[in-house]
């Protein structure tokens, strides 16, 4: 291949000084600004299509999930935040201890009965969501700033005890790893069912979407609270096969047991 003369060499790098200056002026006068009411109208419309979806049975919850995250990773952080108007809605938060302050956010253009959640949840370093596992529910949970180390959990089956004492879920571990802004981890009752959240910087925080009552054939026999929520100790020693005998607790143990 012929070398470009030094002549050349220098007509091509004044060219793309030039290039790199009108891009810059262009970009500076809003000329190349992506339209953001156009890219976040988008993603809303396509989150209501999907809950729409799976909880009409259309769509398969573990396809959710993977839509979810796609569509999610289609979005830029910066754009989220500045949509759901994300630095006046955590203004005022004041932040637990142990577990996380739950911040409603509306989401221009769903309207109040779109039948699912849209919240975001605010950490302090060492706060929590306790570990749990879900009773016919799909959520994703989208990190907008900050850093957690998550834990999600495979629910294999519901052992329930004799009168009197905790169930056990069984659960296998999935995930054990820091997730940062971008990243979205997703549950339904088939992938992921169970999790656990943990600040690890000194303020995090996630979008949380979930949608209930779906997936209605599948029948488990522990009873969840009204949010379909189940509390577990998932810190028993896993037996030869990674499986976790997690037994069952009450919000208030959790916290104590969990919160930061
Ligand atoms: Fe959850």
């Amino acid at each position: 291949m012929e070398r470009p003369s030094r002549r050349e060499f220098a007509g091509t790098l004044a060219t793309l000084v030039a290039l790199g200056g009108f891009y810059r002026l262009a970009h500076a006068r809003g000329a190349f600004v992506r339209p953001i009411e156009t890219i976040m109208n988008g993603w809303v419309r396509e989150l209501m299509q999907l809950a729409r979806d799976v909880r009409a049975g259309r769509m398969a919850v573990t396809v959710w999930q993977e839509r979810m995250a796609a569509l999610h990773q289609r979005v830029p952080i910066a754009d989220v935040l500045k949509y759901i108007d994300f630095d006046r809605v955590v203004s005022g938060v004041a932040y637990p201890k142990d577990v996380a302050a739950i911040c409603d956010v509306a989401l221009p253009g769903v309207p109040a009965d779109a039948r699912f959640g849209h919240k975001i949840f605010a950490y302090r370093r060492g706060a929590a969501t306790p570990p749990h596992v879900h009773n016919n529910l799909v959520s994703a949970h989208l990190v907008l700033r900050g850093s957690l180390r998550a834990r999600t959990y495979d629910r294999l089956r519901d052992e329930v005890a004799a009168e009197g004492a905790p169930g056990v879920i069984v659960l296998a571990p999935t995930r054990d790893r820091e997730i940062r802004p971008g990243e979205t981890v997703t549950m339904s009752d088939e992938r992921d069912n169970g999790h656990w959240f943990v600040a690890t910087s000194e303020r995090a925080y996630t979008l949380d979407v979930p949608v209930a009552h779906v997936n209605l054939a599948k029948h488990y026999a522990t009873r969840a609270s009204e949010y379909g929520m189940i509390f577990v100790d998932p810190t028993p020693p896993p037996d030869a096969r990674g499986r976790i005998a997690a037994p069952t607790m009450t919000f208030a143990a959790a916290v104590r047991r969990f919160g930061g």
